[in-house]
């Protein structure tokens, strides 16, 4: 790997600068689309937990002003005043208190972003298209920008009101399949990705290294609604022996029942809309605490991140990983929930061409799939441009997520790309697959 990394600085770059300006025109799209709502709802503080929409929307320019007009130097000036930028702060400024501060106003916010990418995109003719290096801050910023859709997404979804955002494009059928736990067979693999063979993947996903995983069985599919209702109708949140220490305790806190956004009755709510569950899709919006207590009832656990990656990307015929779990051609929306313009996750069974080499499918978009893992660097961890995206957060009460949602876009997940947050969130996208020991006591046998 090392040898390879060497030689990374001139290299096949995806599309060069062209696919880049496309890249950058289709998030933007998202971007507009997901804040073409009424002036109320984007200044509102719809959850204290997000932020309004409308700091999103400035901060992503702030964030393109800075890492593409500026080179990531703080100091120097850039489009807005200093002590306007500093509002676009994440970590100056928590996102419960962003609401009263004096942001930028929507109409003001959308000029700004228009300004700053029109200087980017007259910009981008001056980068060399034949590095990856040259291109790398662009599609760094192009994620953070897929990144905040997303959040944008979960706070549309965390606000009261009538709709706005419709109910979703069409996903394909779900299928009958087993429902069963797919062996991966122990044995060395390839943990995580250089340069060479992402360009655009972040710190935290490098670099690649071998790791010998045990055997292990996975969920072929994520665990569904009808599956979890089982569990909340066994009383799964009222016994304390299917969750931790730390878990019960917050459950009880947090009067926790059911996922949120599900009614008492059978319903739950989505983008305004009430409707009934369906059973099965792959569950979402519960937290690692809840995940781990639906394991542990169901005889299982979660899988660690290192078998996530091998179950998604070993091909074990061919003794190398692969780009996606279905092989090395691009994303099209006939093998993943991606994109987040279905506004929900695809039932299972959805998208058999987009299974992994051991069969396991799912495993990119619909939901986050929470693992037992907690955030830490990979050996050779070295910080990128933005040295603060990961770092401050190793070491920290986080526990890693993967897959991506329905709600992100290709361009900001990978088979390697590593999502974490505490382990009592749930307003953003997650769901989970569990996974067994192979040669302990449990089985895929058990209440699930
Ligand atoms: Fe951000």
């Amino acid at each position: 790997m090392a040898e390879r990394d060497a030689a990374a600085t001139v290299l096949e770059v995806p599309g060069g600068r062209e696919a880049a300006a496309r890249a950058l025109e289709a998030v933007r799209r998202r971007t507009l689309a997901v804040t073409d709502v009424e002036e109320p709802e984007l200044t509102a503080q719809h959850s204290p937990l997000m932020s309004p929409l409308v700091w999103d929307l400035a901060h992503i320019g702030q964030q393109e002003d800075l890492w593409l007009l500026r080179g990531g130097d703080s100091a120097a000036q850039g489009l807005l005043s200093c002590r306007v930028e500093q509002l676009y702060d994440a970590f100056e400024h928590p996102r419960a208190s962003r609401v009263s501060l004096p942001l930028l106003g929507p109409d003001e916010a959308r000029r700004y972003l228009a300004d700053v990418r029109g200087r980017v995109v007259s910009g981008l003719e001056r980068v060399p298209d034949d590095t990856a290096g040259a291109l790398f801050p662009t599609h760094m910023v192009l994620q953070h920008e897929q990144q905040h859709v997303e959040t944008m997404l979960a706070t549309h979804q965390l606000r009261d009101g009538v709709p706005v955002l419709g109910s979703g494009t069409p996903l394909p059928p779900g299928r009958d399949l087993p429902h069963d736990a797919v062996l991966v067979p122990g044995g060395p693999f390839v943990l995580g990705v250089d340069g060479h063979d992402e360009p655009w993947s972040l710190d935290n996903e490098r670099p690649a290294h071998v790791v010998d995983v045990p055997s292990f069985r996975i969920g072929r599919v994520p665990v569904t609604n009808a599956e979890w209702q089982r569990f909340v109708e066994a009383g799964g949140y009222a016994e304390p022996r299917w969750w931790s220490a730390r878990g019960w305790e917050h459950r009880q806190q947090a009067g926790l029942e059911r996922p949120l956004f599900w009614g008492a009755d059978g319903t739950r709510r989505r983008f305004g809309h009430h409707e009934e569950l369906v059973p099965d899709e792959p569950v979402q919006h519960v937290s690692w605490f809840e995940a781990e207590a639906y394991a542990a009832w169901a005889g299982a656990r979660l899988p660690t991140e290192q078998e996530w990656e091998k179950a998604c990307t070993w091909d074990p015929a061919l003794g190398r990983r692969r780009r996606w779990p279905w092989g090395d051609s691009a994303w099209t929306p006939e093998l993943a929930n991606l994109g987040g313009e279905a506004l929900r996750p695809a039932p299972v069974g959805a998208y058999a061409a987009g299974a992994s080499a051991y069969g396991v499918e799912q495993m990119m978009g619909d939901v986050w799939e929470w693992t037992s893992s907690p955030f830490e660097p990979w050996p050779g961890f070295a910080p990128m441009l933005y040295a603060q995206y990961s770092a401050p957060f190793f070491g920290g009460d986080y526990r890693v997520l993967r897959g991506g949602s329905w709600a992100v876009g290709d361009g900001a997940v990978r088979p390697s790309f590593r999502n974490w947050d505490h382990p009592v969130r749930r307003q953003i996208f997650t769901g989970l697959r569990l996974a067994w020991d192979v040669d302990g006591a449990d089985r895929p046998e058990g209440g699930a």
